[in-house]
């Protein structure tokens, strides 16, 4: 195991190399097959993990738990409430007190400017469990995810995000393609185009591993030839409510439909989404939306959310057996 991972924060996918990437995919891999032969090693038994939730969570929860739990070690988890944070206490003091008590700290929140501070504060790794700008653990079950189900190397892929181009999970996974030397595409209205910055800092990457990104409005270049689609919902958590109906006309001419699967040309193509979905109008929020708009789904049709090309469970599982790596790259030993 690479000693630099040991002791190191993931706050974004900046801080691991191409190689360190591919190194917490293989680890993943191999944890994934110790716990379906009923031959995974504890080694992280004894530690003690803060999970800090400011914004819900399924799947990162969930896969932060059962990791540890699988690997020996014990989470308390500090919820939008019930916890001094933010309202009456400082993530820098709130840092320097769990970092005293905790071997690792994940964080889930709004700015990364936040969890920037635990990290540089809490003296203990920090993982971004999700803020507003970028989604580093889910891109890592992302990528095991496509290596899962092609036979061909990471370098090797296309890979086309369909929506909103400022998304904080279509903003991670492009820096990981970049990181791995994917050829990347985001189809995207011009008003939610990834800014210039973004795009610089991609081909500065790119420059070292032949990645390339196409930023474009038409959603039939991007997706032509793509080896997966990948969508996320059009307005993030924390996002203003007022502005659905804005969206959701910007947006719509970027659903993810079967023409739009059709127009990869690719019989293999593969339906990702990071989750949870709005393929239909069954969440309280779906029918709110179908209510006020008249429309039953929203970046995904349900045809292409439950056909066989869709690989969104197999993505969600993925979450955990990647955060597991994670940990046990950066706890154990
Ligand atoms: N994909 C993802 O992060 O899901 P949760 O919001 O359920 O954690
Ligand atoms: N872009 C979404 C991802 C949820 C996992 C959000 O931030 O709400």
């Amino acid at each position: 195991m690479p000693d630099n991972i040991h002791g190191r924060s993931v706050l974004t996918l900046d801080d691991l190399s191409p190689s360190e990437i591919r190194f917490l995919l293989a680890l993943a891999s191999e944890l994934k097959s110790a716990k379906r032969s009923g031959t995974e090693r504890q080694l992280l038994a004894g530690r003690n993990i803060a999970l800090i939730f400011e914004k819900d969570s399924t799947r990162t929860r969930t896969g932060f738990e059962v990791a540890a739990f699988d690997q020996g070690a014990h989470v308390t988890f500090l919820g939008p409430s019930g916890s001094h944070i933010g309202h009456k206490e400082s993530m820098k003091d709130t840092a320097r007190v769990l970092g005293r008590m905790y071997d690792a700290i994940e964080y889930r929140g709004f700015e990364q400017r936040v969890v920037e501070d635990l990290a540089k504060y809490a003296g203990v790794p920090v993982y971004n469990g999700l803020t507003d700008q970028t989604h580093p653990t889910q891109t890592l079950a992302d990528f095991m995810t496509m290596r899962e189900f092609t036979h061909k190397h990471l370098s090797d892929l296309s890979v086309a995000f369909v929506g909103d181009g400022q998304d904080n999970v279509a903003l991670s996974l492009a820096i990981g393609a970049a990181k791995v030397g994917i050829d990347m595409r985001i189809a995207s209205p011009k008003a939610l185009w990834p800014d210039e910055a973004f795009v610089a800092h991609f081909n500065d990457l790119a420059a070292d591993t032949g990645a390339k990104l196409r930023v474009t409005e038409v959603l039939g270049d991007a997706v032509k030839g793509a080896d997966f689609v990948y969508t996320d919902v059009w307005l993030s958590m924390g996002g203003d409510e007022a502005d659905w109906g804005r969206r959701i006309e910007l947006l719509t001419p970027y659903r993810v439909t079967e023409a739009v699967m059709a127009g990869c040309d690719n019989e293999y193509a593969k339906f990702m989404h990071c989750l949870p979905a709005f393929h239909d109008a069954s969440t309280e929020v779906g029918a709110d939306i179908e209510k006020r708009f008249g429309i039953s789904c929203m970046e995904v049709t349900d045809e292409v959310f439950e056909s066989a090309a869709s690989i969104v469970f197999a993505q969600a599982e993925n979450r955990m057996h990647t955060i597991k790596a994670i940990l046990v790259a950066t706890l154990a030993g």
